[in-house]
């Protein structure tokens, strides 16, 4: 049923599986001896948030954060609003965000900029997927990446347009007539 209104799969679960395991070897190994905050940005990352932390054989703790971006469906304006804020204090803590895909690189600016704000020991960041073309804001280079996706809009695997498809298995475009 989904699967008719995909033109094109980019990223197959196989694929979205091996860099799940490569990037859960890597953050083992970086967390092993601290203690981690993994902070899953709503709605998006919420699927590969469920598998990155299962991939990770260290202590850590999980928390949410809902935030929304004002712009259009395509892009955000990098004025972002907090809908959800994180229940925990992370001060002195070890952070590790994670994300579906960094676009603009807005969005992750803002939130690094405010977990270092409120002292945090450490700030990185993971994604699953990376769109280097459209990057605007320069000094944000995420630690940890999935995969690198050309610049289309891509849906599946916790990504969406108009708040479907984020149950697609795999990453996919949609055909043009879904949304023309
Ligand atoms: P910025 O531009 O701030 O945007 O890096 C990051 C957020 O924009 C959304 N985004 C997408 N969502 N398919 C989507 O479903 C895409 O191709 C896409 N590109 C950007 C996403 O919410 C991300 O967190
Ligand atoms: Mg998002």
């Amino acid at each position: 049923m989904l699967e008719q209104d995909i033109k094109e799969v980019l990223v197959t679960r196989e694929e979205i599986q091996e860099a799940v395991n490569r990037l859960g070897e890597q953050l083992t190994k970086e967390y092993k001896d601290k203690e981690v905050v993994v902070v899953g940005i709503l709605r998006g990352a919420s699927i590969f948030m469920a598998d990155i932390v299962r991939a990770m054989d260290v202590y850590l703790e999980i928390d949410f954060m809902d935030v929304s971006s004002y712009g259009d469906a395509f892009e955000s304006s990098g004025e972002v609003k907090i809908i959800k804020d994180l229940d925990t204090h992370l001060e002195g803590r070890h952070v590790l965000v994670v994300e579906d895909i960094i676009d603009t690189g807005r969005t992750l600016k803002y939130l690094v900029d405010l977990f270092k704000y409120r002292k945090a020991a450490s700030v990185q960041v993971c994604t699953l997927l990376d769109k280097p073309a459209r990057r605007v804001v320069k000094d944000i280079i995420p630690d940890y990446v999935g995969l690198e996706v050309p610049d289309e809009f891509v849906v599946g695997y916790g990504l969406d347009f108009e708040q479907k498809y984020r149950n697609l298995p795999y990453i996919g475009v949609l055909k043009p007539e879904i949304y023309q």
